[in-house]
């Protein structure tokens, strides 16, 4: 695992996007896995002004989203689609046909397979974003989930459905399940960049990196198994190391 350690949340973003956009330099039909949440915000932003300045483009990458909360249409604001439609794809000239997000209204274990088929058929994820959870949840994948499982639904606990009322207008709005990629789907990705911000995430990350064995209780820790994860973080995040 490597870490590298950035000043602050704007520095956490430049970097990631400077990693994304050196993927596409390389290999401008890459598959990339893309993650919600406010920390990958800035990295979106970066991504935007690349494109308006450089002209960097997306024609020819697919995205593959981590997750969507179950029971939320596509067209609601507090959907994972809205959020990737406002904060990134809305800005680029990436096809409307090469954006891929679990359904939250389809959920059938049909629906799952059908998405981890989709990720294989396109060659696999070339490098996949990650936030990280106060409770060390990537993607939507709680504490004791199993590590080998594939695109699933799961149940939020209550640290995380209250982590995100701040997008809903309160904690009941928040949906109790989600569909996600399973840390299985993760750990094929070639490349993982873990990004995290803020204190509230020091002790996730102390862990994370602390865990020398993968351990369903604490998610993250799966990452140690995979031989080329990127971890970016503020001093903030990485004031208990
Ligand atoms: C959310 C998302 C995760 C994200 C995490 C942290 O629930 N499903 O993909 O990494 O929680 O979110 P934030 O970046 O807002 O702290």
């Amino acid at each position: 695992m490597k870490i590298i350690s950035v000043s602050d949340k704007n520095e956490m973003s430049k970097k990631a996007a400077q990693i994304i956009l050196e993927l596409i330099k390389e290999k401008p039909n890459a598959v990339l896995g893309l993650a919600t949440g406010g920390t990958p915000e800035g990295t979106y932003k970066e991504l935007v002004a690349d494109h308006q300045k450089n002209e960097t483009s997306y024609c020819q990458i697919h995205t593959v989203n981590l997750d969507e909360y179950v029971g939320i249409n596509p067209e609601d604001p507090n959907s994972y689609h809205s959020y990737m439609e406002s904060h990134f794809f809305k800005y680029i000239d990436l096809p409307k046909d090469q954006r891929f997000l679990p359904d939250g209204k389809n959920t059938s274990v049909e629906a799952c397979v059908h998405y981890d088929n989709l990720i294989e058929s396109l060659g696999g994820v070339d490098l996949q974003l990650l936030g990280i959870g106060r409770n060390g949840h990537i993607g939507f994948n709680e504490p004791g989930t199993p590590l080998t499982m594939g695109t699933h639904v799961v149940q939020l606990t209550e640290s995380t459905r209250k982590a995100n009322a701040r997008f809903f207008g309160s904690l009941s709005e928040v949906p109790e399940q989600a569909i996600t990629m399973g840390i299985g789907t993760i750990l094929k990705s070639k490349k993982i960049v873990l990004i995290a911000s803020g204190e509230e995430k020091a002790e996730a990350m102390n862990r994370m990196l602390h865990f020398s064995v993968p351990d369903d209780c604490f998610p993250a820790s799966a990452l140690v198994q995979h031989p080329d994860v990127t971890v970016i973080a503020d001093e903030a995040a990485l004031s208990l190391i």
